[in-house]
């Protein structure tokens, strides 16, 4: 059986940073997110009695060996156990964005894997078992099921049947959101979200004040969502953020996600909004920044930004859809 499906990427307003169960991949407090229209994995799984082992291709370069290939296995592992099945896959992968730059595409790609290798398999499985599914090969994947705005939510059970993305609201409830990503460079980072945040929680002082407060904000950003506070949204996905970044600086060693480019696009937005032009930051595993602002407003950011130096690309995204599968085969 062979099946297609294509996941777009997500950007937490208010983040995960932080397990309860590394097994499980149980999160210490819930988050929201941003599905984006423009940046999504699309892949394709076939399980085959012919297949000598797994094969994984991704962005067109086979991997055979190493993390990425391991994490890939270990989750065709689990849902062949799912599906009580033998076979060996093979998986085409294929990002259209920068792959392990801080912009979300294990989220992407865990949730399209889950979607494309479940069906494959056989599975039969709901939006909610899916998004518990690619919450197992990475948590932010658990919100890349669904489009619009999503609360993965924290869940108390310790099997973790109830920690899995709710829709808060689909992309057309506000269609004049912008999600500016600004790309400050494409290399590889030097600290993959996984281990940063197990190094986190391990030897950060502040670690506990942000399990703390961060299931409050998350709480109180699915109502300013819910109403539409843009004002309301921006200064909590910030505060979050830096909050979070706060704690990945004050960890041992310390995990420095920004550059100077990074730096200098946080200075300029709060200058530029301290003359009226309001807009907000959020920054995620790597040095981009992302810039959320109204339609209004898009256009004279965007030629704002083109004149920062060090920037290699900007991409104005708006909330994009579930989900879903292509019939169109990538082999
Ligand atoms: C900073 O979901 O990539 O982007 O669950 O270990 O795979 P694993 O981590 P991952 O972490 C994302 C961290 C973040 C914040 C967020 O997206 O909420």
């Amino acid at each position: 059986m062979k099946a297609t499906c294509q996941a777009h990427s997500n950007i937490a307003l208010t983040k995960y940073w932080g397990k309860r169960d590394k097994q499980l991949m149980l999160p210490n407090n819930g988050s929201v997110s941003m599905t984006l229209d423009k940046f999504f994995t699309q892949t394709t799984v076939a399980f085959d009695p012919k297949f000598k082992k797994d094969e994984f291709v991704l962005n067109g370069k086979t991997l055979a060996e190493g993390e990425e290939y391991s994490e890939v296995k270990g989750h065709l592992n689990l849902i062949r156990t799912m599906a009580k099945g033998k076979e060996n896959a093979k998986v085409v992968s294929n990002n259209n964005f920068p792959t392990a730059a801080g912009l979300a595409s294990s989220a992407s790609g865990l949730a399209a894997l889950s979607m494309a290798a479940a069906k494959a398999a056989g599975l039969n499985l709901n939006e909610k078992e899916l998004s518990i599914l690619s919450r197992r090969g990475s948590g932010s994947a658990s919100r890349s099921i669904r489009g619009g705005f999503v609360h993965w939510l924290k869940g108390e059970k310790s099997d973790g049947s109830d920690s899995f993305g709710d829709q808060i609201a689909s992309a057309e409830h506000w269609p004049e959101f912008r999600m500016i990503v600004n790309i400050v460079k494409t290399t590889q980072k030097k600290w993959k979200s996984r281990a940063g945040m197990a190094q986190t929680v391990a030897t950060c002082p502040y670690y506990p004040t942000w399990a703390q407060t961060a299931d409050a904000d998350t709480l109180s950003m699915r109502e300013l969502i819910l109403k539409k506070d843009f004002t309301g949204v921006g200064q909590l996905a910030e505060f979050n953020a830096l909050k979070m970044h706060a704690t990945m600086i004050t960890t041992r060693p310390s995990i420095l996600y920004w550059q100077p480019t990074t730096v200098e696009l946080m200075h300029n937005l709060m200058a530029w909004r301290d003359e009226g032009l309001e807009s907000y930051f959020t920054m995620d595993a790597g040095p981009q920044v992302k810039v959320m602002c109204l339609e209004k407003n898009e256009k004279k950011l965007v030629s704002k930004l083109k004149e920062i130096q060090g920037l290699e690309k900007i991409e104005v995204c708006k909330a994009g859809p579930d989900a879903k599968f292509l019939d169109k085969h990538l082999f």
